[in-house]
């Protein structure tokens, strides 16, 4: 039987402020539920999610996501992750060795996780709850990998959090229909276009300038900025960066190579070698071009030894 689910879309908005009442185990059951009905790319369910019970863990989950006080509150609350982990334990457990893939892979699981995470939102929403994502799981996200132990592999996509509403109000705006759908081809956006936007999303903000809440997020200075490193040198430790070592604490090899540079005169590639040059010294490694120069830079600070 169809099932219109349009008076739940209307009326739903994020939920911030919960009630003290937990979920009936059988509520929580359609909720899991739902989360694993989700598709998924290649059948492969590239995610995982902690259901985080524990209420010691749940407040430091909470410190270190912008110390937001619905994390805690919230009935339940779930760290969805991206997971390419799991596949390579199925492949290897097949005598199987996993690709080379890393950007494929966390596009992939990200969106898997996202997925799984809205199916279980929306089902949590049309049962009379509410939710609240939680995107400040990226704030302090390192410390939150060691946290939750997360394997190699494994990185936090979004946190959820859910619960008995305890505050109502309007359904948040949007952007006019036609900024956001194009037909057949990507429509160029022009000044009256832009203009449109602000006016359709004044609402937003409590005085009416959505202007400061995008410069706030997405302005220099903002949140996202503050984010981009971290969760750059995450990636790189979870072995999700194309050119750096599984557990480099590097942004990028851009920044290790600008981080070796100020500790050296010169730094050389040849083909799988990397020199660090200082004045009177250099310092060797082997490998691909971030793996050699990563090497030759630990042995350069003594963190590694140098044979010679
Ligand atoms: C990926 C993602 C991350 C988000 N992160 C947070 C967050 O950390 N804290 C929060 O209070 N709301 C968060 N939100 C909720 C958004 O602020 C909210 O969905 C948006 O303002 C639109 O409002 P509405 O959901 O009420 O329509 C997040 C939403 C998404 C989809």
């Amino acid at each position: 039987m169809p099932l219109d689910l349009s008076p739940i879309l209307a009326q739903r908005r994020s939920v911030r402020r919960f009630k003290p009442m937990p979920i009936p185990e059988g509520d929580l059951e359609k909720l899991l539920f739902a989360l694993q009905r989700a598709p998924t790319d290649a059948s492969a369910q590239l995610y995982s999610a902690i259901r985080v019970t524990d209420p010691g863990l749940r407040d430091k989950v909470a410190q270190l996501s912008g110390n937001q006080e619905h994390i805690r509150q919230a009935a339940e609350f779930f760290v969805f992750l991206a997971d390419v982990h799991r596949l390579e334990r199925l492949l290897a457990h097949r005598g199987e060795r996993m690709a080379f893939w890393p950007r494929t892979a966390l596009h992939f699981a990200l969106l898997d996780a996202g997925l799984a995470a809205s199916y279980l939102a929306l089902t949590a929403e049309a049962l009379g709850y509410g939710v609240c994502f939680i995107g400040g799981v990226l704030n302090g996200v390192e410390e939150l990998i060691n946290l939750l132990e997360l394997p190699r592999g494994v990185i936090p996509a979004v946190g959820l959090a859910v619960g008995v509403p305890d505050e109502e109000g309007p359904p948040r705006p949007r952007l006019p229909r036609s900024l956001v759908v194009h037909e057949n081809r990507y429509r160029p956006y022009s000044p009256e276009d832009l203009e449109a936007a602000f006016q359709a999303m004044a609402p937003y903000s409590r005085v009416g300038d959505w202007g400061r809440v995008l410069r706030r997020y997405f302005a220099q200075g903002g949140t996202m900025e503050e984010r981009e490193t971290s969760y750059g040198r995450a990636l790189a430790r979870q072995g999700l960066d194309p050119d750096l070592p599984p557990g480099a604490p590097f942004y990028s090899l851009g920044a290790l190579l600008a981080e070796a540079l100020g500790e050296a005169r010169a730094v050389l590639f040849r083909k799988g070698e990397a020199w660090l040059e200082r004045e009177t010294e250099a310092f060797r490694g082997e490998g691909s071009p971030g793996e050699a120069l990563l090497t030759a830079l630990r042995k350069a600070r003594g963190e590694m030894k140098d044979w010679p």
